[in-house]
Parts: C-alpha cells; structure tokens; sequence
C-alpha cells in the first residue's frame, strides 16, 4: 500500500463522494469541528468523534479508536475514513496500520496543515512520553480526497500556522514557488477557491514528488524536515500553546541562521517580515538550553550530533549530519530572543 490516489477539487466533499468498497465495514472518524465536513454520502457510517487538539494525538485516543474499530466490527477489508486536520489524519493512520494488522484508509484533510502536508505522504504518529510523534509507523492512505472549500471555516490562527508549512515547501521547490508565495495572504486560501487549490496543487507536487522518491525518510525526503529539527522541540515544550505551524516557523528562522552562521541575511529578514505579516510568531520566550535538550530527544537525532536541515537559500535546503551543539545553541539563542 504504497501509493495513495490524490483528488484535489473545490466541492468535492458537497458533491458527495462515495464511500470505498467497504465489504468488511467502516468507521469515520473526526473532530467536533471537522465533522460537519464529513460528506453527506458518508452520514450512515458509524462515526467516531475525538476533541479537537493535539492533546489527542495520544496513545489512550488510539486505544479508544482501535476499540471504537473492533466494536463497528470493521475486518481486515474495512475501512477507516479520517475527516480533519493533522490530528485527525495522524491519530487515524495510526489507527489503520494496527488495527488486524492494518487496514485501508481514506484521508479528507480539512485544515491548510493537513492539505499540503500532514495528509499526504502515509506518516502517522501519537505523542508520547512529553515528545512529538514519538509512535508511529508508515501507512499510507489508500485516497487523499482534498477540497480547498474546507479551508473557509478554518480559524485564522489555523490558516496562519498553514501557511508556515506552506512557506516550507515553497522554499524547498525553489526560488519561483517561494517568490508566489511571498504574495501568499491567508485571505486567498480563507476563500477556498481556485487561487488556493492552485497553491494545494504547488505543495502537493513538491511534496508527493519527494515521498515517492524515499517513503520511508531515509534519503532526499528528509529535506521535508526543514524547520522541523528545531520546531518540533519548541512544539514539545509549548505543547498546546504553541501551534505546530508556529513552531515549524520559528524553526525555518532557525534553520536560516544556522546555515548562514551570521544574522540579518537578506533571506532571514524576509522571512521574518513574511512569518509577521501572516500573524505568526518570530520570537519566544524559552531558554535554548532546554530547546536543544528536547531536540536531544528527537527522534532524528544521530550519535556524535544532531541531523538538521539548513535553508541557504529558496531551493538549496541542505542536509547536514553531525551538527555540533554549539552551533544549534548559537542559532536558536539568536532566533528566540529575536536578535
Ligand atoms: N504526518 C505528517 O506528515 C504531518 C505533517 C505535518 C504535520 N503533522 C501533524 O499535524 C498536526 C497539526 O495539524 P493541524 O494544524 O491540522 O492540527 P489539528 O488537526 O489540531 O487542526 C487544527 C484545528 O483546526 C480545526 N479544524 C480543522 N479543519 C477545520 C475546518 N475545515 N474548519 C474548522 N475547523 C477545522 C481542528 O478541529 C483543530 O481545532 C500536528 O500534530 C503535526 O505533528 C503531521
């Protein structure tokens, strides 16, 4: 089950796709603010409802789900249908890889994270233990069924947070995809229509093109991670108050500043205008010595220093191996008090 089908089209959930073969039944699992974007076609499924927010990316939800599959007495031929953001997809990938040994899954992301990023790729994970994504495995959806509409009830600190994984792969296409999206405002994806469908597609081609390349993150897709290294720590530490977008945008800042090793760049300062005007964070109040302790337990982590992903510039992202700490110190020291 390695590749998934992508349908990406403005009203695709109110046309009412039909639901998969679903022989050996089937559970629709969403937030309760994602479930009013589960297509009327879908209605008569049994659902499974989760509170919205990271807090459920947790291993007892995956215990409630994977009861909630055995009880709508879903087989090895059901199916598992995940309406919502990166919580939401993360949570129920998870949940159809173990569940008898995996099932098949549909993913309908409905946040501007889960669209370009979360959604597509077959990563799954829960937290665990303080950490981020600290158990998952890779389980690719059988569909991803994307409808740029979705995007029209997402709160604005949610389409902001978006727009930081979106500025992370424009820069990782190139400089062209960076330059259209420095005109990005999270006004064109707040309407949902063709404008933002075509910045979905942009993403998603750069995304799919580097997960069909290496699915397991052995090779080039690590480039995905840029931002990452350091957002996921600041995430970890800031859970619940700190939006993964958020974090992954403090994290490209970071990433700038290590590969440049100076400040005021042209490119950091461009981005740190971008992440501004987009309502996002530049700046935050935490130690760097308890930032680089977290990324000490990342799981990317590698023996003799840490893997990071440095931005030199829009499409020359760089993979470096053995990062002293000093150097992580001395970027995020700079970034969190915004100097
Ligand atoms: N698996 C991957 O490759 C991957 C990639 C990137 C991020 N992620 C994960 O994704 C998560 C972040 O994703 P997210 O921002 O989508 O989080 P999320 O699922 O918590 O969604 C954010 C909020 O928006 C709400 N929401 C979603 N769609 C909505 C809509 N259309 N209308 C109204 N409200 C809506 C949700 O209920 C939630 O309150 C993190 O846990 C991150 O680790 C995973």
């Amino acid at each position: 089950m390695n590749d998934s089908t992508l349908n990406l089209a403005c009203g695709l959930l109110s046309e009412g796709p039909p639901p998969p073969e679903t022989r050996g039944g089937a559970l629709v699992l969403a937030d309760t603010n994602t479930a009013a974007w589960i297509p009327q076609t879908w209605t008569h499924l049994p659902q499974h409802l989760i509170e919205p927010g990271e807090a459920s990316k947790s291993w007892d939800e995956l215990g409630r789900l994977l009861t909630a599959l055995d009880q709508a007495g879903v087989d090895r031929d059901g199916h598992l249908l995940a309406v919502g953001g990166g919580v939401v997809t993360d949570l129920g990938g998870l949940a159809a890889s173990l569940h008898r040994r995996g099932i098949r899954w549909t993913a309908v992301p409905t946040s501007l994270i889960g669209q370009v990023d979360a959604a597509v790729g077959g990563k799954t994970a829960v937290n665990l233990g303080g950490g981020k994504n600290t158990v998952g495995s890779f389980h690719p959806p059988a569909q991803v069924l994307v409808d740029p509409r979705a995007l029209t009830t997402l709160a604005a600190e949610h389409l902001a947070s978006g727009l930081a994984e979106v500025l992370k792969t424009a820069l990782i296409a190139g400089a062209e995809s960076y330059a259209s999206v420095r005109n990005l405002t999270p006004q064109v994806m707040a309407q949902g229509g063709e404008a933002a469908a075509e910045v979905l597609s942009r993403c998603l081609a750069t995304k799919t093109d580097l997960v069909q390349q290496d699915l397991y993150d052995e090779g080039p897709r690590q480039l995905l991670n840029l931002g990452h290294t350091f957002g996921h720590a600041l995430e970890s530490l800031r859970l619940g108050a700190l939006l993964h977008g958020e974090a992954v945008g403090l994290g490209l800042l970071c990433a700038v500043r290590l590969a440049a090793g100076s400040p005021d760049t042209a490119l950091e300062t461009e981005l740190r205008e971008l992440l501004c005007g987009w309502g996002l964070p530049v700046q935050q109040r935490l130690a760097p010595a308890a930032v680089l302790a977290a990324m000490g337990r990342d799981k990317k982590r590698q023996d003799g220093g840490h893997t990071a992903v440095l931005l030199h510039a829009p499409g020359r992202v760089v993979l470096r191996s053995a990062v002293p700490a000093a150097a992580l110190e001395a970027a995020l020291g700079a970034v969190l008090a915004g100097t």
